[in-house]
């Protein structure tokens, strides 16, 4: 028998639906994990279970597209000398990887699921997390492995950087080998470092293009550090998204305007590592799908708020707040390939997964308006009330 559930008292209904729009005096109604009615409030359906929301803001869950959450250890030192003028590099992620390979199964599966229970308390429900620190067939496949029992999209990321103990080409030939054979049963996408210290285009095509042959889609981690071929790579391999977008050129976001190439912004990331922040103004005027996301990682970026990504992006990156709660949802979505169809995560319409919050404010201008404030309400996951 299945249970239908009313939402009233929603005072603002974003719903990132081109025909539903943002709604006002608004209603919803799920049955179990599906989204079965959007509308007036005085034309809702009769349901099981009414739930009267008092006034309160109504979006479609976070959709946080980019993490790094299968990890141990802390980088709270590097963090703090960073702070006081040392330079970001990609090496940091070694220290990462020594304190990941030296936990147990147990260690790292309490601590991925520590972390997902922080975000969704935060109103993600859904993740994308990736393997990464492993950087041995076998540390890499337990990594795929418990992130495909948590998360709901799992990235292979073996090409991360190349191991102390490693030769780049030698490395490479067991990414694009052993190792790529040993995680595809448990990850859907591959993504690559593609940055000076990590990989170079050559050197990234070829494990995306082997990756590409095993019927993985494909991500990069581009243009973090200083201007460089991913965003191009990308495009041209037709990647879901291409991930920092951090220093672009007029011509990578021209490239990324005429694609289906998701541009995701990590502001957090950015700040955290006294980056400049990414032109976002420029990508929407230019017509790219931009998405935001939190990259939490224990080096660059060890956030799981959307919300503080969304408010830095309003406050900081030039974005309405419409636009950012889009790129921090539905945007989220496309760069996963959930953004359309039965069971979509992103958007707020009949059919869609039910993964909605409610903010403790009238209307989503208020992650912007009140900064830093947390805002969380509710929050229901596939139609299950998590807050
Ligand atoms: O997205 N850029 C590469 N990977 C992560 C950083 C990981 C780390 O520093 O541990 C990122 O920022």
């Amino acid at each position: 028998m299945r249970t239908a559930t009313t939402i009233t008292g929603i005072s603002e209904l974003t719903t990132n639906d081109e025909e539903l729009g943002r709604l006002t005096g608004a209603a919803l109604v799920f049955e179990e994990e599906r989204i079965t009615w959007v509308g007036p409030e005085r034309e809702a359906p009769a349901a099981d279970q009414r739930i009267d929301l008092g006034g309160r803001a109504v979006l479609p869950g976070w959709v946080d597209s980019h993490t790094h959450l299968v990890f141990a250890g802390d980088r709270t030192a590097e963090f703090t000398a960073r702070m006081a003028g040392r330079p970001y590099t990609a090496g940091g992620i070694a220290g990462t990887v020594r304190a990941t390979r030296a936990a147990t199964d147990e260690e790292l599966a309490a601590n991925l699921r520590a972390h997902l229970a922080e975000a969704a308390a935060q109103g993600t429900t859904c993740v994308e997390t990736k393997t990464g620190y492993g950087l041995t067939v076998e540390d890499e496949l337990r990594a795929a492995r418990l992130a495909a029992t948590e998360a709901d999209e799992v990235t292979y990321l073996g090409a991360h950087l190349v191991p102390p103990e490693r030769e780049a080409e030698d490395y490479l030939d067991t990414v694009c080998g052993p190792m790529l054979d040993a995680v595809a049963p448990h990850v859907s996408w591959c993504d690559v470092f593609c940055e000076r210290g990590a990989f170079d285009a050559g050197q990234s095509r070829r494990v995306l293009l082997a990756a590409r042959e095993r019927g993985l889609g494909l991500r990069v981690h581009g243009n973090q550090l200083e201007p460089g071929p991913g965003v191009e790579l990308a495009v041209e391999l037709g990647a879901a998204s291409v991930d920092h977008c951090t220093h672009l050129t007029e011509t990578d976001i021209d490239a990324l305007a005429a694609s289906e190439t998701v541009a995701t912004l990590l502001p957090a990331c950015d700040l955290s590592t006294r980056q400049p922040l990414p032109p976002a103004r420029k990508l929407l005027d230019a017509g790219a799908t931009v998405a935001l996301a939190t990259n939490c990682n224990p080096g660059s970026s060890y956030t799981s708020s959307m919300a503080f990504c969304v408010t830095t992006a309003v406050l900081q990156l030039g974005m309405s707040v419409e636009e950012a709660v889009r790129a921090a949802t539905r945007g989220g979505a496309a760069a996963l390939g959930r953004d359309s169809g039965d069971g979509a995560v992103g958007v707020v319409r009949p059919g869609a997964r039910a993964d909605v919050q409610a903010l403790d404010a009238p209307s989503a201008a208020w992650l912007a308006y009140r900064p830093g404030v947390p805002l969380t309400h509710r929050v229901w996951r596939a139609g299950r009330s998590l807050v």
